[in-house]
């Protein structure tokens, strides 16, 4: 007996929800008509923990969120594993290319990718963090003051402490890295992405650190699954169903470490004086976040980028390092390149060009204009931008 009409994929599918929900003897139907059941196709990272991963031992946040949607939804769940550099980037190729259904974890705003994608209603909230020693206080920006702060480079909280002088900034390329600075006692906090710093704070250092969320222009934003314009009706069921999925998601924050509790107000006028707001955003890569990228809610293309930056840092440490110091750490200050600034100021672009390309070979520095592309010379440069210093005693 077919307990349902199996007439069209849609309505069914949507009569196999419902039944789903309030009958718990569902399987056999299920299970009947498998070969008829859509699967509900997600797109996901396959190497970004929290958020997701192709490890079925612990597939993060964004995976588990949608097995619970998929289970509720009546369907199987298939993943399109697609590595994201780029948040716009992955979404076009993958859920507007038609690759999958859904995709876990985009910023709610009609900014992003609107109307081409549209959103379900916000699931979590997601931002940056302030970590540090559990002993010290994180209260607010204030607090900060005459701390050595590691920021990510290009990211929103760079940009907010920039104009603040009595605030000691410690570029990084990666919350990675800014956590080790805390470790390693180079910084007194970290001001990265939240979510990142929870799930590592968690595997990698033991619990040791305190994580306070912040909130305001660029520092957070509401999370909620994205889905090509057309798919409303879909939308629509899922809509229907998180209210139910509250408590699982809850339970999975805490399973993957994301920071909780009250966040901290980071005001504009607080920290950054009117009209220098960049909103740049965490690298795209980054934590990839979160597949989120702030750079292009707000559709700054301006600041380079953590994987132009993190490109360039390959290939110096592949090539340059041997002369000039793995990551440009050099204390020969005649090839220490973290002074190129300091030593030509407005023409160090141009003479950084000029050198690469022609090079100095009475001096020991070859030329580099048949080996590299001027693309790949920028990101050099971008990622060298990053490690200059003033002195390097
Ligand atoms: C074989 C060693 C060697 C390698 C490899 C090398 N350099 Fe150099 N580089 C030098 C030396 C030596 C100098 C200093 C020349 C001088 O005294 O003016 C120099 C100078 C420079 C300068 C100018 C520094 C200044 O303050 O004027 C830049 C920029 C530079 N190198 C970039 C690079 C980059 C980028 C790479 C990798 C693509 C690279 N170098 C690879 C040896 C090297």
């Amino acid at each position: 007996m077919r307990p349902i009409n199996p007439g069209s994929g849609k309505s069914r599918n949507r009569a196999v929800a419902g039944l789903l929900a309030c009958v718990a003897a569902s399987a056999t139907i299920a299970t009947a008509h498998a070969d008829e059941t859509k699967p509900f196709r997600l797109c996901a990272d396959p190497t970004n923990l929290p958020f997701s991963s192709d490890d079925p031992s612990r597939p993060g946040f964004y995976v588990e969120i949608g097995r619970a949607l998929a289970q509720a939804l009546g369907q199987p769940i298939t993943y399109d594993w697609y590595k994201s550099y780029f948040g716009k980037r992955t979404v076009r190729v993958t859920l507007l290319g038609k690759q999958c259904d859904a995709m876990i974890g985009l910023p709610r705003s009609e900014d992003f990718m609107g109307p081409a994608v549209i959103f379900s209603s916000t699931f979590a909230k997601e931002g940056y963090a302030l970590v540090a020693a559990k002993d010290q206080a994180i209260g607010g920006v204030d607090d900060l003051r005459g701390k050595r702060v590691a920021v990510q480079y290009a990211s929103t909280p760079q940009n907010l402490l920039a104009p603040r002088d009595d605030i000691q900034k410690v570029t990084v390329l990666s919350p990675e890295e800014a956590m080790q600075a805390l470790d390693q006692g180079r910084a007194d906090v970290a001001f990265i992405w939240g979510p990142v710093a929870g799930w590592l704070n968690m595997t990698a250092y033991n619990d040791r650190y305190q994580i306070r969320l912040t909130e305001g222009e660029g520092l957070s934003w509401d999370a909620a699954i994205g889905f090509a314009k057309g798919s409303t009706e879909l939308r629509d069921r899922v809509d229907a169903i998180l209210p139910q999925l509250q408590g699982t998601i809850a339970d999975l924050a805490v399973k993957y470490g994301l920071p909780a509790g009250q966040p901290v107000r980071f005001g504009a006028a607080e920290a950054v004086p009117a009209g220098t707001t960049t909103g740049a955003g965490p690298g795209p890569r980054v934590t990839q976040v979160a597949n989120v990228v702030a750079t292009e809610i707000k559709g700054d293309a301006a600041a380079p980028n953590a994987e132009t930056v993190g490109a360039g840092k390959e290939i110096f440490n592949g090539t340059c390092a041997h002369c000039h110091g793995p990551d440009a750490i050099q204390s020969e200050r005649k090839i220490d390149l973290r002074l190129l600034r300091h030593r030509y100021g407005d023409d160090m672009r141009d003479t950084f060009r000029k050198t690469v390309h022609e090079g100095r070979p009475a001096k020991g520095m070859p030329a580099w204009k048949e080996v590299f592309t001027d693309e790949q010379f920028d990101s050099i440069y971008s990622f060298l931008l990053t490690v200059q210093v003033e002195s390097n005693d």
